[in-house]
């Protein structure tokens, strides 16, 4: 193997400006030397390394992020950025799956022995990753979303009186909180989805989207109606209570798309994308959907393990930050910030149902 030195290595004491090493290249006497090694048991040591682990890991899911967020920001993304930012949001899912399956070589340590060295954490807790804040705030998480509005710099706040790191910390923190998310973009980005092959700014394109998100609506009823009749009819229910349930639906579906009476196009665009997937011209944009929902499946399904496996250590204790433990970690899986990508789902139509597609060529449909 052969490592072309980085502009770092050439100015790192020991390092060869010539010929870098293996350890040169990746900063290993540095990296190593940040285990205490000497002066703790292996099992706290095991401690230390997997958490050192997951915060590389969190630095790397914060760079991939914020040049999707990048990318996807700019007014007119070409086609082939699409495929860059898909590429990045799988590696960051990978990541999420690898970091579940890493509680496991957490959960070697028994509750006794970390009860040995529990005491000697203080109050350090995953409450004060503040690269874990800083990935949350980039997706786009807010402090509404939180759970009982835990306010995700307060800690910072007080750690920032204490200490140089607490305060760069909280820098950082501030400053990404000032930042679009990518969320943000991504609504942004769906905002200008061709429908019905108008974009915005066209003539018409207001009156084309109201027409398109009624026709949907419409044909939602009308189902809605069918269904209500024949399951009725099959005796699962009062067929009053059936349609008033799935009249329910079809009123989710205005308020989703028009809150307020007025259209949200990113939310029109979207549901655009999910109704016409198999358009040659939206299997991109669909793709970066998919790969969204995943990223986000993935996160969920981690935070459920993280709180797995701290039920198996600490039972139901409270935590060394001083929340309720397990308990406040389960209410964080409910998190989820793609909330329009998960609700569309709820609305969508059989194909066959779905408005009749106008300019089919404009999406390179012949
Ligand atoms: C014995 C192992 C562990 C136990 C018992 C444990 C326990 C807890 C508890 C109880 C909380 C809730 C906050 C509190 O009151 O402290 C928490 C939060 C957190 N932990 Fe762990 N944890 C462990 C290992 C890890 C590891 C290896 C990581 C990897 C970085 C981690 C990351 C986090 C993060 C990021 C939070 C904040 C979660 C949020 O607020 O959404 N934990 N942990």
């Amino acid at each position: 193997m052969h490592y072309k030195p980085t502009p770092q290595m050439i100015f790192m004491a020991g390092g060869s400006r010539e010929r870098p090493s293996y350890g040169d290249y990746l900063n290993l006497e540095e990296l190593l030397a940040l285990q205490g090694d000497e002066n703790i048991s292996a099992d706290e040591m095991h401690f230390m390394v997997v958490h050192q682990t997951f915060e590389l890991w969190f630095k790397q899911v914060i760079r991939e992020l914020a040049e999707s967020r990048d990318t996807l920001s700019s007014k007119q993304i070409a086609e082939e950025m699409i495929p860059s930012v898909v590429h990045r949001l799988v590696r960051v899912t990978e990541i999420f799956r690898l970091m579940s399956q890493q509680w496991t070589v957490m959960e070697t340590l028994s509750p006794q022995d970390f009860l040995v060295f529990r005491d000697g954490l203080g109050s350090a807790s995953g409450f004060e990753s503040y690269q874990m804040r800083e990935l949350e705030i980039l997706i786009g998480l807010s402090s509404e979303q939180r759970t009982g509005g835990m306010d995700p710099l307060g800690r910072f706040r007080k750690m920032a009186k204490e200490s140089e790191n607490g305060a760069k910390a909280l820098k950082k923190l501030e400053s990404r909180l000032n930042e679009d998310s990518l969320w943000d973009t991504a609504r942004a980005w769906l905002s200008r989805t061709p429908i019905m092959g108008s974009s915005p700014g066209d003539e018409d394109d207001e009156q084309v989207v109201k027409n398109y998100v009624e026709s949907h609506i419409s044909a939602q009823v009308n189902h809605g109606e069918e269904m209500a009749a024949r399951m009725s009819k099959w005796g699962m229910g009062d067929s009053e209570a059936m349609k008033a349930r799935f009249a329910s639906i079809a009123e989710g579906a205005r308020d989703f798309l028009m809150p307020n009476g007025e259209i949200d196009r990113a939310r029109a665009g979207l549901l655009f994308i999910e109704s016409y997937r198999d358009l040659p011209l939206l299997s991109w944009p669909r793709t970066l959907i998919d790969r969204m929902i995943e990223l986000e499946e993935a996160m969920v399904k981690w935070r459920h393990s993280h709180a797995r496996m701290v039920e198996r250590i600490i039972g139901r204790r409270i935590g060394t930050g001083g929340s309720s433990g397990v308990d406040y970690l389960d209410a964080t899986t409910s998190y989820r910030v793609f909330t329009d990508l998960w609700s569309v789902r709820t609305i969508l139509i059989k194909n066959e149902l779905r408005p009749k597609l106008e300019n089919p060529e404009f999406y390179g449909f012949a």
